[in-house]
C-alpha cells in the first residue's frame, strides 16, 4: 500500500487526515480522541472564530453567543431545559457533582468499575485498576490520597441486581450516581436492557440526581447522545469532546429544576473562561453541522461497513474477535466471539493481538487508538472507508503472520 507515503496532492486534505512530523498521511480514526466529528480545518468553525478572534476572546460576561448555544443544545437534546458551560469534561462533571450535592444536601456518590469521569481524584478511581470484589474505590495511579476519595462508592457496571442490592441498602445516603450511558471508556460496552432505567428509576426513588456522563455518547452516537438514542432522561447529563469539534468546551445540562441551586446561590459554578468566545462559536458551528440532514446516518453506515469487515477480517485469518459500540464510536476485541458487557468482561480480551495489529494499520496509513476504539466523523466519506478496508485485510494478514 502506498498511502502512507508523503502526499502533496489529491486525496489529502487536512480535515480528513492525520499529517505527523515526517509528512506521513493517514486516515485517522482517533480524531484527538473522540472531540473531531467534523475533522480538523472546518471552513465553518474556521470562518465562526475568525469573526470571533476580532470582536473579543472573552468577556468576563454573559454574551449573546453563549445564548444562542445554550438554545441550540435545548433545542438539539431532548429533556435539557437549562445549561451551564466549562472548558473541560473534567470540570463540567465537578459542577454536576457539585449541583447534586447541593440539590440533595448529600456529600456520597457512587460510581462504576472501568468509568472514566476526568482525571480529579474523587472520580479517577477504579479506572484501569486491578478487579478487586469491593465497593471501596481503588486509586488508578500514584499521587491519589485516599482522603478525596473517601465519599466515593463503586460497583460493577451492568448489573441490575447489584444496583438495586446497593440501593436497598444505601439509597438514601449518596447525592447522584455517575455513569457513562455507553462504557466507552472500557470497551465501548452497551449497557443492557433496563439497566440505565433502572438507575435512574432509583435515583428518583432514593433522593438521589442520576447522571450521564455524556462526554463522549453527546453529540456523537446521535444528536441528542444518549438520551435520544436511549430515549431517556436522566436529571444531568455533561458534555465534553465532540460538543465543540475539537475546541475546549464542554457543558452540564439537564431539568431547569436541577439548576435552582444555582440561581438560589447555595452553591456556584465559576471560572474565568467558562465562556470564552471561540470556544462558543466554534461549539454552535459544529452542532449546525451536525444538525445537516443525514449526517448520523452516513457516519453510522460508515462505522458498521468498517466493523464488519474487522470482524470478516479476522475470521478469514483465523482471529476470533467481535464489535461493540454503535457506529460513530466502536470498540474491536481480538480473542473473544462475543463483545464484553462490562470492564471485567473487557480486561479478558487480547490487547496485545490488537498492539500489533494497531502497528500493521499505522504501515498501511490508518491512525488509531491504542485502547482499540475508533471514532467516525463527517470527514470519513467513501475513499477513505475503501483505504480502510483494504488496509484492515494486509494488517490482519501482517498481525496473524499469513503469507
Ligand atoms: C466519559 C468521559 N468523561 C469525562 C472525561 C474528561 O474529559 P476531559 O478530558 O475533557 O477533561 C473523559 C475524557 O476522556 C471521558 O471520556
Amino acid at each position: 500500500m502506498t498511502w502512507h507515503s508523503t502526499c502533496s496532492g489529491a486525496p489529502c486534505k487536512r480535515s480528513r487526515y492525520f499529517y505527523d512530523v515526517d509528512g506521513n498521511c493517514r486516515a485517522d480514526y482517533t480524531l484527538g480522541w473522540g472531540p473531531l466529528i467534523v475533522g480538523s480545518n472546518h471552513a465553518g468553525i474556521n470562518a465562526a472564530v475568525a469573526r470571533q478572534l476580532e470582536k473579543g476572546y472573552t468577556y468576563g460576561c454573559q454574551h449573546i453567543a453563549e445564548i444562542e448555544l445554550a438554545e441550540l443544545i435545548v433545542d438539539s437534546v431532548p429533556g435539557v431545559q437549562q445549561v451551564i458551560f466549562s472548558n473541560t469534561g473534567t470540570e463540567a462533571i465537578q459542577s454536576a457533582i457539585r449541583i447534586a450535592r447541593a440539590h440533595t444536601g448529600r456529600d456520597k456518590i457512587l460510581k462504576f468499575e472501568g468509568h472514566n469521569h476526568g482525571w480529579l481524584n474523587n472520580v479517577l478511581v477504579s479506572y484501569r485498576p486491578k478487579i478487586v470484589d469491593s465497593t471501596l474505590p481503588q486509586a488508578t495511579c500514584g499521587g491519589q490520597p485516599e482522603s478525596e476519595f473517601t465519599d466515593t462508592m463503586v460497583l460493577p457496571w451492568n448489573d441490575i441486581d447489584a444496583l438495586k442490592d446497593f440501593f436497598h441498602r444505601h439509597g438514601h445516603e449518596f447525592a447522584c450516581v455517575l455513569t457513562e450511558p455507553v462504557l466507552a471508556n472500557s470497551g465501548s460496552c452497551m449497557p443492557r436492557p433496563e439497566y440505565l432505567e433502572t438507575l435512574i428509576e432509583l435515583c428518583r426513588e432514593y433522593g438521589a440526581v442520576s447522571i450521564f456522563d455524556e462526554v463522549i455518547t453527546g453529540f456523537r452516537i446521535a444528536l441528542g447522545g444518549a438520551r435520544e438514542y436511549f430515549g431517556l432522561e436522566p436529571d444531568l447529563s455533561v458534555y465534553g469532546k465532540a460538543l465543540a469539534g475539537g475546541f475546549t468546551m464542554s457543558a452540564v445540562g439537564g431539568r431547569a429544576e436541577m439548576f435552582e441551586v444555582l440561581r438560589d446561590m447555595r452553591t456556584i459554578h465559576s471560572g474565568t473562561y467558562n465562556g470564552t468566545t471561540f470556544n462558543i462559536v466554534a461549539a454552535i458551528e459544529t452542532i449546525r453541522e451536525l444538525r445537516k440532514p443525514g449526517t448520523y446516518e452516513r457516519m453510522n453506515a460508515h462505522g458498521k461497513a468498517i466493523a464488519e469487515t474487522l470482524t470478516a477480517s479476522a475470521a478469514k485469518y483465523g482471529l476470533d474477535a467481535a464489535v461493540s459500540g454503535v457506529g460513530t464510536v466502536f470498540s474491536v476485541h481480538f480473542g473473544v466471539k462475543q463483545a464484553p458487557r462490562d470492564y471485567r468482561e473487557m480486561t479478558r480480551t487480547d490487547m496485545e493481538t490488537y498492539g500489533r495489529f494497531r502497528a500493521a494499520m499505522l504501515d498501511n496509513g490508518v491512525q488509531l487508538l491504542p485502547d482499540a476504539r475508533w471514532y467516525v466523523g463527517t470527514q470519513h466519506d467513501d475513499a477513505v472507508l475503501e483505504h480502510v478496508m483494504e488496509a484492515i485485510d494486509a494488517s490482519m494478514k501482517e498481525t496473524m503472520g499469513c503469507s
